[in-house]
């Protein structure tokens, strides 16, 4: 069995008010478009084909080459959206026709209605649901047996239709080869002049195929975004969805209405995440770890029992034990140790952090790398920077900067070495030995006696 999807996307999405294409507006970090093409392969799809339209070329640099996009020049309809892609289904089993402003929609529903289709033998199944307001959608007409009889868009319908509330969700199943031979039979003598996938129904049934509405339970996966305000509904929906998984896995959310969870971050059980958090990308949590308020985490993996206070920590890796906070910005490719202090306006790039170490204070450690039980005091610099190039600083085990110390990169400090307060350190300093690298102490006696006296 050879199934494929299609994802109707060529739309322009006008009542997002956007220069950005409605399909590649985002909800947590992943563009519209992207969730109903990972629901299609939930289900094993085997191809998945995009249609484009408006704006295609930023489709295609979001969704990369893996994909088949076909471009439908003017858009005059999904009816006329799907005949474009007459190749693509030509050699399909069947073929599941999404939209691609529909993120709510997940690969359990689709594979719901997959199972219906494949039972019942149908030439055609489309994803239906009951709603309270059916207003905008196309209703679902049945016979008195309940059989389906066609879909009525709404400003086609009369007002008995109007009434009907199982309404039509904009996804399908359909045999390709049937597809593609009720297809060239449409045409767009309706309200909207378009040309109506649905009307595929009408076509097929008068042709004695079987073809049957499947209503999901699930109606939150059938929403779709038109408009900014649908845009945050859809995010508030999905936001519950993710943190109520967590929580049944054990997680705290201390305020789960404020907290923002990224669909692909893991967390382990006994995690306490604080209102106001941000859990980015492919985001990894250890168990017993605490997320206080306000701390933003992306692409980020943290071992057990670490703790972050109202902090940032980007692409990076923070080993047991570590505390990181409060307002401490770890930036991309930093790995920091076992059981670390990193401490208040504490800065972290590029840098590799061994075990033990403190770094209490208003310091900043950019492409560095720094043993364990290392004591950075108060305001110490790497200075990693002259304006051209970054350089690498490396200070050995058990090591002690002085506050104050500027470390000029490249420059090692040994192991067990000392930096004297206020040092800029700009040549080795060798193991067990202390740095003092500035100038010495003068006192000019009753000096300030004298100026008054003037
Ligand atoms: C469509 C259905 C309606 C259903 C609703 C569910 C038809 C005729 N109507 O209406 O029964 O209740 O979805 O949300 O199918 N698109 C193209 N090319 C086009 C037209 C549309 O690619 O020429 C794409 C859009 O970008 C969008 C999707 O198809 O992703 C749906 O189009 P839209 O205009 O939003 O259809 P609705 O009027 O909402
Ligand atoms: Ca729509």
């Amino acid at each position: 069995m050879r199934t494929k999807a299609l994802i109707l996307a060529a739309g322009q999405g006008t009542r997002m008010k956007s220069n950005e294409l409605k399909v590649l507006h985002t909800v947590f970090g992943k563009a519209l478009v992207e969730y109903p093409i990972e629901a299609a392969k939930y289900v094993g799809v085997e191809e998945v084909c995009i249609i484009i339209g408006h704006k295609a070329e930023n489709i295609k640099a979001k969704l990369g080459e893996d994909m088949t996009y076909v471009l439908q020049k003017e858009q005059l309809g999904t009816g006329h959206a799907v005949m474009q892609a007459k190749e693509f289904i030509e050699d399909a089993d069947e073929v599941l026709v999404l939209c691609g402003d529909t993120p709510l929609i997940t690969g359990e529903t689709l594979e719901k209605m997959l199972a219906f289709h494949r039972s019942e033998n149908n030439a055609l199944t489309v994803l239906s649901a009951i709603m309270d307001n059916p207003t905008g959608y196309g209703r679902i007409v049945r016979d008195e047996n309940g059989h389906l009889l066609k879909i009525v868009e709404q400003k086609d319908a009369n007002e008995e239709e109007k009434q009907i509330q199982e309404i039509n969700g904009g996804m399908y199943v359909f045999n390709g080869k049937l597809l593609n031979e009720a297809l060239s039979k449409i045409t767009n003598d309706n309200v909207q002049n378009e040309y109506y996938l649905t009307d595929t129904i009408e076509i097929l049934r008068n042709e004695g195929y079987l073809v049957d509405a499947v209503a999901t339970e699930e109606r939150d996966d059938i929403t779709g975004v038109n408009s900014r305000t649908q845009l945050a509904a859809v995010t508030e929906i999905m936001k519950q969805r993710i943190n109520t998984k967590h929580m049944a896995n054990g997680v705290t959310l201390v305020d789960p209405n404020n907290t923002y969870i990224c669909p692909e971050v893991v967390i382990g059980k006994d995690t306490i995440i604080e209102p106001g958090c941000m859990l980015e990308g492919k985001t990894v949590i250890g168990e017993g770890c605490r997320i206080g308020y306000n701390s933003k985490l992306k692409n980020t993996e943290l071992k057990d029992n670490v703790e972050v206070e109202i902090s940032v920590i980007l692409d990076s890796f923070v080993d047991e034990g570590t505390h990181v906070g409060p307002f401490a910005y770890i930036r991309p490719n930093s790995h920091i140790g076992k059981n670390i202090k990193v401490g208040d306006f504490v800065e972290i790039k590029n840098a590799n952090i061994g075990d033990g170490t403190k770094i209490s204070h208003l310091t900043y450690v950019g492409d560095a790398d720094v043993g364990s039980n290392v004591n950075f005091g108060c305001g110490t610099v790497v200075v990693n920077y002259d304006g051209q190039k970054k350089y690498r600083t490396s200070i050995g085990d058990n090591a002690f900067i002085g506050c104050n110390t500027n470390l000029v990169s490249p420059v090692t400090v040994e192991d067990n070495a000392y930096t004297a307060a206020g040092s800029t350190i700009t040549a080795t300093v060798p193991k067990n030995s202390l740095a003092i690298a500035r100038a010495k102490q003068e006192n000019k006696l009753e000096w300030v006696t004298k100026k008054c006296k003037k």
